[in-house]
């Protein structure tokens, strides 16, 4: 594992959207693994900013992303889809044909799940994968007690990850219940991880994912077992580190 201990949020993106945008140069059709939360929209706005002076180029890249709540579809701001519209791919080159992420709409669990492996799987697995993390050591919406062996599968999601997602609907009330996503064995296959974490909030959580013992209890852990991960995270994310 690297770890780059960035001194604010802007640091923080620029130095992960730098290894994104290395991997983009070494292999222009590579596949990203993209994260939503308000972690990796520094990332996003970065990246968009060297696409824009003509540095990047993103129309031989395929992305997939790592869940969606289930019931919600790109009408919905609330949704992943929306939101990678909105904070990323409308403002690059990448082709519509060449986004992927698992369909809300989808009422058929199981059907959706399995096509989104089959989708992984079809695009040669994943070169980068972008993680945030959230408080209670989840990757994607992998809460804690999550098998590490399962792929994409829909989950229900914690009280304390509606409490903290609350933030972007009208209320709790607002959260879905439930949602897809890539499970840790679906993560664990990317041949590249980094991971951001920004703020006090998450060190707790960054603490325990690489400095405490790998657990199902923190989902993020099993990085610890992962060859290539970059942790990227300020100053306040690493603040419980020694
Ligand atoms: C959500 C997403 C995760 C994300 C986490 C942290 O639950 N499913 O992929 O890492 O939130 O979000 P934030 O970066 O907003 O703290």
């Amino acid at each position: 594992m690297r770890i780059y201990r960035a001194k604010n949020y802007q640091e923080l993106s620029r130095k992960a959207a730098n290894i994104i945008s290395a991997q983009v140069i070494i292999k222009p059709n590579c596949v990203l693994g993209l994260a939503t939360g308000s972690s990796p929209i520094g990332t996003y706005k970065q990246l968009i900013e060297w696409y824009n002076k003509g540095d990047l180029d993103f129309s031989e890249v395929k992305s997939v992303n790592l869940d969606e709540y289930r019931g919600l579809g790109i009408e919905s701001d609330q949704s992943y889809v929306y939101f990678m519209h909105h904070n990323f791919f409308d403002h690059i080159n990448i082709k519509p044909e060449n986004i992927n992420l698992p369909n809300g709409k989808n009422p058929d669990a199981a059907a959706e799940c399995a096509r989104y492996e089959k989708v992984i799987e079809s695009l040669g697995g994943i070169d980068l994968q972008l993680l945030g993390i959230g408080r209670n050591g989840h990757i994607g919406f992998n809460e804690p007690g999550s098998a590490f062996e399962r792929l994409t599968h829909c989950v229900d999601l914690t009280e304390s990850t509606i409490e903290a997602n609350k933030r972007f609907f009208a209320s709790a009330d607002d959260v879905p219940r439930q949602a897809y996503t890539m499970g840790i064995q679906s993560i664990m296959h990317a041949r590249r991880i980094v991971l951001i974490a920004s703020g006090e909030d998450k060190a707790q959580a960054v603490h325990d994912a690489f400095f405490g013992p790998v657990t199902p209890e923190v989902p993020a852990s099993v990085l610890q077992l992962h060859q290539e991960v970059y942790l990227v995270a300020d100053e306040a994310a690493l603040s419980l580190v020694k």
